[in-house]
C-alpha cells in the first residue's frame, strides 16, 4: 500500500506512547512501530531547517520502502543516497535518482550495473580514487559510461586532533582536481558530482558530553570544523567546477542541516536519521526530534519486585561499543535497562517503579539509538496515526533484502 505524509494527523508530544500502545494492543511483541505522525513532523521540520536546499533521503537510516517512497513524495525532499550498489540497483526501479554514497567493489553488481541502460542512468558511484575507476575497468572492460561523484574528505583536524569519519584521502582543492582530471579524462566515466560528509558535526550530539569532552568543547570544535570546510570545500568545489559542469554537490547529515545549508558550494544535504528520531538524535543544541520509530518488548516474567523481564531486546546500535549504543526503556516512565545484563539475546530485564504495574504481556516500549538498523530485526513495520495502525508495511527484510 502507499503510505502518505499527507494523510498524518497533526503530531503532539502529549500523549504520544498511550497512543502508539491503543493502536498496537492487539499485537503481540517484539514488533516495531512507526507513528506517522511524527515521521510527518520530522520530515517537515527537517525540510524547514534546511532553508530551501534540497534533502536527498539517507537510505540506511529508513530502510523500508515504503517510507522512503512516502517521504520522496513531499516537497523538500528529491533522490536516494544508497548505502551499497545492490540496493541501488534494486531502488532504481522505483527511484530516479540514486546516489551511491560509498564506493563499491561489488563485482557482480557492477557487471549487473554495466548492463542496465535504465540502472545506468538513474544511479551514480562514489569513488575517492584513481583505484576505484580501474577496479571498476577490471571488472567490466569497455563498459559504457557510469555517472562518477568523488567524495572529498570533510575530517576536522588540528595539530593531533581529528574528529570525523577516515574515508576519503582526498583532502586539499588540489587533490579534488586531480582527480577530476583523472575521472573526467578516462573513458566510461562522467563525471557528476561531488560529496563530502561532516560527520563531527553532523553526527556528534553537542548538547552532552562524549565521554569526558563537555559539551561547550565539542560545539567549539564544530564551529571550527564548519568554518574550516566553507572555505576548503568551497575551493575545491570551484576548482571541480572547472573540470566538470556538476549536477550535485551533497553534503552534511542529520545533525548538520542548518549549517550545511549555509555553505554556498553545497547544492543538497543527505539526511535520514532524523526521519524515525533515533534517540542518539535527541542531544542537539539546534533541533529536536519526535520519536517516530520504536519497538514493544513484551514483559515475560517477574524476577522480584520492581523488576519485569522481556522477550527480546539485544538490538545495540553500530559504532564505538558503549551504553549509548542501547536501546532506552521509554514507556511506562521510569523503566531502565540493568548495568548487569543489560539488554539480552533472549530475555532484557528492566526496573523501576512502573515495573509493578505491569501484567505479563503488557509491552515495553524502547527506542533504538539509531535509525535504519533496527529495520534489519524486523520484517514489517506498524505504521500508527492517531491511536490506530493504518498501515503495515515490510522494511528491506520483509522484502528478503538486507543492507549491511
Ligand atoms: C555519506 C553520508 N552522508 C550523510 C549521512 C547522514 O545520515 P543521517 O542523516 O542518517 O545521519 C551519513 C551517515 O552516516 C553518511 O555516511
Amino acid at each position: 500500500m502507499t503510505l502518505r505524509l499527507a494523510d498524518a494527523q497533526p503530531w503532539r508530544a502529549d500523549g504520544h506512547w498511550q497512543r502508539m500502545e491503543a493502536a498496537t494492543a492487539h499485537l503481540d511483541g517484539p514488533f516495531a512501530a512507526c507513528s506517522l505522525d511524527a515521521l510527518a513532523r520530522n520530515a517537515a521540520d527537517m525540510v524547514a531547517r534546511a532553508g530551501g536546499v534540497p534533502l536527498r533521503l539517507a537510505t540506511k537510516s529508513v530502510r523500508t520502502r515504503a517510507v522512503i517512497e512516502a517521504v520522496l513524495a513531499t516537497p523538500g525532499w528529491h533522490g536516494v543516497l544508497a548505502a551499497t550498489l545492490p540496493e541501488a540497483l534494486w531502488l532504481s526501479a522505483s527511484i530516479d535518482d540514486v546516489l551511491v554514497g560509498y564506493p563499491t567493489t561489488d563485482r557482480a553488481a557492477l557487471r549487473a550495473l554495466v548492463r542496465d541502460d535504465a540502472a545506468r542512468e538513474r544511479i551514480t558511484l562514489m569513488v575517492d580514487s584513481v583505484d576505484h575507476l580501474e577496479l571498476i575497468d577490471r571488472v567490466a572492460p569497455g563498459h559504457p559510461e557510469l555517472r562518477i561523484a568523488i567524495e572529498l574528505d570533510a575530517s576536522w583536524r588540528l595539530g593531533p586532533l581529528y574528529a570525523g569519519v577516515r574515508r576519503s584521502p582526498q583532502r586539499t582543492p588540489a587533490q579534488l582536481e586531480a582527480l577530476a582530471r583523472a575521472v573526467v579524462e578516462r573513458p566510461g566515466f562522467r563525471l557528476v558530482g561531488v560529496m563530502s560528509y561532516e560527520a563531527q558535526v553532523s553526527g556528534v550530539q553537542n548538547a552532552v558530553p562524549r565521554g569526558l569532552v563537555p559539551p561547550a568543547a565539542l560545539r567549539l570544535m564544530q564551529r571550527l570544523s564548519v568554518r574550516e570546510l566553507r572555505e576548503r570545500r568551497g575551493a575545491a568545489i570551484a576548482a571541480v567546477r572547472q573540470v566538470a559542469d556538476l549536477e550535485l554537490v551533497n553534503g552534511g547529515g542529520t545533525g548538520s542541516i542548518e549549517t550545511t545549508a549555509q555553505d554556498p558550494a553545497v547544492t543538497e544535504i543527505a539526511a535520514g536519521s532524523g526521519l524515525f528520531g533515533a534517540h542518539l538524535f535527541d542531544g542537539y543544541r539546534a533541533f529536536s526530534v519526535a520519536p517516530a520509530l520504536a519497538f514493544a518488548l513484551p514483559v515475560v516474567r517477574r524476577p522480584g519486585p520492581g523488576w519485569v523481564t522481556l522477550l527480546g531486546g539485544g538490538w545495540v546500535a553500530s559504532g564505538p561499543a558503549g551504553h549509548d549504543k542501547e536501546p532506552v526503556a521509554v514507556w511506562p516512565e521510569g523503566l531502565r535497562l540493568d548495568r548487569e545484563e543489560g539488554v539480552g539475546e533472549v530475555h532484557t530485564p528492566v526496573r523501576g517503579a512502573a515495573a509493578d504495574r505491569l501484567e505479563l504481556g503488557d509491552r515495553v516500549w524502547m527506542r533504538h539509538a539509531k535509525a535504519g538498523e533496527l529495520c534489519e530485526r524486523t520484517d514489517e513495520l506498524h505504521i500508527v496515526s492517531g491511536d490506530q495502525v493504518v498501515a503495515t508495511v515490510p522494511t528491506y527484510r520483509g522484502e528478503g533484502r538486507k543492507l549491511l
